[in-house]
């Protein structure tokens, strides 16, 4: 028995099957519902235990403009975390206020950097010769810059993005010098960031990593003379992609989290640090699931479910092996009629995405689901074996909106001027 959150949904063959006729497949679906809820799960947890508090949306999770929306009309205090300048631009169609939000750069190129500054975001930067180029273009009031304390966690290896391997952040023993230089330069406001990995359920690892967090930002301060004006601890809290997974308790975290902080500050100071937060998983992720097709079906030296959503549609389970679950629409919890490995059509073996998965009896033409698409499902799709990119729909009280309309075969070569 799944105990997915959009479980009635996935139940819900009438409204599933006339979505498909209407909209075609695969199809990317998104519950208003859930993705507001968690929001708001999250904002109120924060409230309970902080007093100055700031959450970031992760944009790089889901970049549609229309969930931007949503987001921002549900929390208006609401700012992005943006990788790139696309993602600023996103956040601004939402109508994010880019002087709310910050831009966490790495190997950033001059156009970057400038868009970034003319964009009055906060620039958080990943090392220091990111500084030097950054200076060279204009320097901002505030500035921050991203710790890489030495360690990491993530659900898997390649989502940890903190220890000696990660290609990110600046290094425990030199975060104090490039704040140094930052001073030299003229700058005398900052903030402080960390982001070590995502779709992390282990509260522990938090309160770990916020002390790590907590200790850097003391030196960083003897040095500049200044607080921190934000310590922000990225994103990364994860959420259950498997049954058997429990999701985080918010609260208890928040609460767990709150007592550490105000250990290092004193939370009635006027200068006592806001705690930012960029979660994209935790906000965007289980609200999304892609309505699929079974393609084909075949009995090989393994058996074949073939769906019309490959890893051109959904690329985690290629990319890092990420287990998705699959349920069959209208049937949840039907009992397993045997293991299948699920692929797509593109012509590539590790187009995979799932491997020998218990799963109900189907036939060609069957629906399935690929749950918890929400975050780092389009926003990596790609047009492979050009393959135009699925339509998004968003569902309110079930009622469906087109928020991307499905891409066609001239839109891949649009840009392609023949004449
Ligand atoms: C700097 C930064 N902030 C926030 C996030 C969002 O992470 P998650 O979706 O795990 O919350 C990421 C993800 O890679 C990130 O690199």
């Amino acid at each position: 028995m799944t105990n997915h959150p959009l479980k009635t949904l996935i139940a819900d063959y009438s409204l599933l099957n006339e979505l498909a006729e209407n909209f075609g497949t695969p199809l990317y679906v998104y519950s208003s519902e859930r993705l507001s809820t968690n929001l708001n799960r999250l904002n109120q947890a924060l409230a309970d235990n902080f007093d100055r508090y700031h959450i970031c949306y992760a944009v790089k999770a889901n970049s549609n403009p229309h969930l931007l929306k949503l987001l921002h009309r549900t929390l208006p205090a609401i700012g992005s975390d943006c990788a790139s300048p696309g993602e600023i631009y996103a956040a601004r169609l939402a109508g994010i206020d880019p002087a709310h939000s910050i831009y966490t750069g790495n190997y950033e190129s001059n156009e970057d950097l400038k868009y970034a500054l003319e964009n009055g975001i906060s620039i958080n930067l990943d090392d220091s010769t990111s500084l030097a180029r950054l200076a060279r273009i204009g320097l901002p009031g505030r500035i921050s810059f991203r710790l890489n304390p030495g360690f990491g966690r993530g659900m898997f290896p390649h989502i940890t993005t903190g220890g000696e391997k990660a290609k990110f952040g600046v290094p425990r023993d030199k975060i104090a010098a490039v704040y140094q230089q930052a001073v030299e330069m003229g700058i005398h406001r900052f903030g402080l960031q960390c982001m070590t990995g995502s779709g992390v359920l282990d509260p522990d690892y938090f309160t770990e990593l916020l002390t790590a967090i907590l200790e850097a930002a003391r030196e960083v301060e003897a040095v500049t003379g200044k607080t921190m004006e934000y310590i922000s601890i990225g994103g990364g809290i994860g959420i259950p992609y498997r049954d058997e997974e429990s999701p985080i308790p918010i609260d208890q975290l928040m609460s767990s989290l709150a007592k550490i902080f105000f250990s290092y500050y004193n939370r009635n100071d006027d200068n006592c640090p806001a705690l930012w937060l960029e979660p994209g998983k935790y906000i965007i992720g289980d609200a999304g699931f892609i309505l699929s097709r079974v393609t084909g079906l075949k009995n090989s030296y393994r058996k074949f479910v073939g769906l019309d959503a490959g890893m051109e549609t959904i690329l985690r389970p290629s990319l890092y092996s990420a287990y998705h679950r699959f349920l069959k629409v209208g049937y949840p919890d039907d009992e397993p009629a045997g293991k299948v490995d699920f692929t797509g059509r593109i012509c590539e073996n590790t187009d995979r995405q799932a491997i020998d998965r218990p799963f109900p009896a189907v036939e060609e033409g069957d629906l399935v689901a690929i749950m918890d698409a929400g975050a780092y499902g389009f926003a990596m799709a790609s047009q492979y074996n050009s393959r135009p990119r699925p339509a998004e729909i968003l569902l309110t009280n079930g009622q469906a909106k087109v928020i991307r309309r499905r891409e066609d075969l001239a839109d891949i070569y649009r840009n392609c001027d023949l004449e």
